[in-house]
């Protein structure tokens, strides 16, 4: 595209180039307008910057759409398992049945995690959160695994480290469920595949075989492929951020799974759900806490509603609300919960704050009740989205490298003090 912004500035104009995406996005190239006025630009929470050209993720947030490579989420839900996707967001294409065959093969060969990784779950208070665990691990795997260190790792040394991380993940998380019941950890099965060892890993004992009954296997893969990747939201782009320093893959994704924790983000799920319980503690007013929600004295804020980006519908909250009324129904749970929810959402969808607002809810608000319905525990939550998003964030990691993007470094503008003169201690 040839066509270009004009910008005025100190008596001069300057010509900016603009940009436009596969869907059409438009952006206008800022990256000389340094060198060219002396300005830089300020976006408190980049809002309207783009960090990066990307090929892996697509989101609409006034159409309320969600593509991953080109294929909406919708579709992807219905048709594809967890691992497929995972394959799609990192090399690009679906890959054929020889290909994930394949795939889950070198998968399976690297389920196991070190044994010495067990002793750091003894290091761990009981109380510590499950987010906490899995950032250190992750990152602890940067020491088992020291060849990931090198930036400079060929294309096979790199593959390898790719899924080793998606291998062990599933393991690690297991057994920090497991750790937190004080039960023995399960070593990975590898006639299952990638979702059930999963399951089989969380909820078998070493005391009995169990059956993983199809339709959580089934829920599970759907809240995994929902959460697969966001584009550029906060974790990501930290992810992002973090390896542009040339930092390992581990240590990169562990900054990540931080980022992911905070209750603005990732940590919602959790939130959504302590919210619901705290409600229904307090009598079930919906109305009361609809209004302190309100209330700009009042910092609470009604967990799971809001969007950055969306700001219709979130597609993932259309797919996940309708799992969560299949699977409630399926294992016959009447969670008074989500009765709450319901209640919730209907006062908050037609209140002219939440509507004026656009406020909608978004994924975590019925994950949360998902993740419930299957036995997790509340603190497991963000965990599990950190589970789903992996392939993302290796995806976008991936991605930044290949480009060979510069390190993130952004400008700011000073407004502290200027030239203060020192004062002895003495004196001060
Ligand atoms: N409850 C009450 N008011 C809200 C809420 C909420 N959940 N979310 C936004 N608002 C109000 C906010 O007070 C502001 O009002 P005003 O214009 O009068 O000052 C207006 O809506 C715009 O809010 P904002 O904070 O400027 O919007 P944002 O784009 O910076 O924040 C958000 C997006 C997701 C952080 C925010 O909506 C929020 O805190 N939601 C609750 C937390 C949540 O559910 N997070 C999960 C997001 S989805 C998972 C993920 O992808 O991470």
């Amino acid at each position: 595209m040839s066509e270009t912004a004009e910008l005025k500035l100190d008596g001069k104009s300057i010509q900016l180039p603009v940009l436009e995406g596969t869907e059409n996005e438009k952006a206008i190239d800022i990256s000389k307008l340094r060198d060219q006025t002396g300005y830089v630009t300020l976006d408190s929470g980049f809002k309207n910057t783009g960090a990066t050209k990307s090929a892996i993720t697509f989101l609409d947030g006034e159409k309320g759409i969600l593509k991953y490579r080109g294929y909406g989420i919708e579709e992807l839900a219905e048709k594809s398992t967890f691992l497929e996707v995972a394959y799609l967001l990192i090399y690009g294409n679906l890959p054929t049945k020889t290909e994930i065959e394949d795939f889950q093969r070198k998968i399976s060969r690297h389920t196991l995690v070190h044994e010495d990784m067990k002793k750091f779950f003894d290091g761990f208070p009981s109380k510590s959160h499950p987010m906490g665990q899995l950032s250190s691990l992750v990152c602890s795997l940067s020491s088992f695994y020291p060849e990931s260190l090198d930036p400079h790792q060929t294309k096979e040394e790199f593959e390898l480290t790719i899924i080793k991380l998606l291998a062990k993940m599933p393991t690690i998380v297991s057994w920090i469920y497991k750790k937190s019941l004080g039960h023995p950890v399960l070593y990975p099965q590898n006639k299952y595949d990638y979702v059930s060892n999963f399951l089989y890993m969380t909820f078998g004992q070493r005391t009995e075989e169990i059956t993983i009954d199809p339709v959580v296997i089934d829920a599970m893969n759907k809240l995994l492929i929902l959460h697969a990747d966001h584009e550029q939201n906060c974790s990501t782009s930290t992810v992002r951020i973090v390896g542009s320093s040339d930092c390992n893959l581990y240590a990169s994704i562990s900054a990540g799974v931080s980022a992911l924790w905070g209750p603005l983000h990732g940590g919602a799920n959790q939130a959504v759900i302590e919210m619901l319980e705290k409600i229904k503690n307090d009598g079930g007013d919906v109305d009361k806490w609809v209004n302190k929600a309100k209330d700009k004295n009042d910092s609470f804020r009604l967990m799971g509603f809001g969007h950055r980006v969306y700001k219709n519908f979130d597609p993932r909250a259309k797919i996940i609300k309708k799992a969560c009324d299949d699977i409630l129904a399926k294992l016959g749970i009447n969670d008074p919960v989500l009765d709450i929810a319901k209640k919730l959402e209907e006062v908050a969808l037609n209140d002219p704050y939440f509507v004026d607002r656009k406020l909608y809810p978004n994924v975590d608000f019925y994950s949360g009740i998902i993740y419930r319905a299957l036995g997790f525990p509340t603190e497991m939550f963000t965990v599990l989205f950190a589970l789903g998003r992996l392939p993302g964030w290796i995806a976008q990691w991936k991605e930044m490298r290949e480009n060979k993007e510069p390190i993130g470094r952004p400008r700011q503008i000073y407004i502290g003090e200027k030239d203060r003169t020192f004062v002895d201690i003495a004196s001060r």
